[in-house]
C-alpha cells in the first residue's frame, strides 16, 4: 500500500474562504485506486516557508511515499509552489512534470504557463499539481501508468539489490 499525503496551496482555502476542491479532487482519484491510501490533507497559504517547513516533514518523518501539492504553480504575484518544492527536492523528476505539461497542453494552451516540478526527497516523491480540479484529473491520469513502479524503486534498499555490492 503505498502512503499518499495531499498539500493544499492556497491562501484562499487555507484561510476558510475557499473550498478546497482540487485537493478533494485528488483525494476521490486517490481513493478509486486499489494500492494507494491517503494519510494527510492539509492546506497551507501561498507562504514559501510554511511550503517548505511542512513538506520536509512529512518527508523526513516519512509520513508518505508520495506528496501532491495542488495550486500556486502559475504565474500570479503569490505562487512559490515550485521554488519551495525546488528548495526542498534533492533529486529533480523532470519527465515527471515534462509529460504532465506536453500532454495537457493538447487539452489546455493554459498548461504552458503551470510552473509545476517533481523531485524526491528521500525516499518520498513529490509532485506539484495545478490548482484546479480538472488540472488534477488529467495530470493523474498522465502519470497513473508509471507512480506504482516509480514508488517501489523509490522505496527499495539500494545497499541489498545493487548489482556491485
Ligand atoms: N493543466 C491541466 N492539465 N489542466 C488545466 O486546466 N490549467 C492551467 C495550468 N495547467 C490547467 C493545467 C492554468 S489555467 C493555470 S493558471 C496553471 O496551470 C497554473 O495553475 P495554478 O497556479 O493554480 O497552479
Amino acid at each position: 500500500m503505498f502512503e499518499v499525503a495531499i498539500l493544499t496551496i492556497s491562501d484562499g482555502v487555507a484561510q476558510g474562504n475557499r473550498v478546497d476542491t482540487s485537493g478533494q479532487a485528488i483525494r476521490e482519484i486517490i481513493e478509486s485506486f486499489n494500492d494507494f491510501t491517503i494519510v494527510k490533507n492539509h492546506a497551507v497559504p501561498d507562504e514559501k516557508g510554511e511550503i517548505i517547513a511542512i513538506l520536509e516533514d512529512w518527508a523526513d518523518s516519512e509520513a508518505a511515499n508520495l506528496i501532491f501539492t495542488t495550486g500556486g504553480t502559475g504565474l500570479g504575484p503569490r505562487d512559490v509552489t515550485p521554488e519551495a518544492t525546488g528548495e526542498v527536492i534533492d533529486r529533480p523528476v523532470p519527465g515527471i512534470s515534462e509529460i504532465m505539461r506536453s500532454t495537457s497542453m493538447k487539452t489546455t494552451p493554459m498548461a504552458m504557463i503551470s510552473r509545476q516540478i517533481a523531485g524526491t526527497r528521500g525516499r518520498c516523491l513529490i509532485i506539484n499539481l495545478p490548482g484546479s480540479p480538472n488540472a488534477v484529473r488529467e495530470c493523474i491520469d498522465i502519470i497513473k501508468p508509471v507512480l506504482s513502479h516509480a514508488l517501489e524503486v523509490l522505496s527499495q534498499d539500494h545497499t541489498q539489490n545493487h548489482p556491485n555490492m
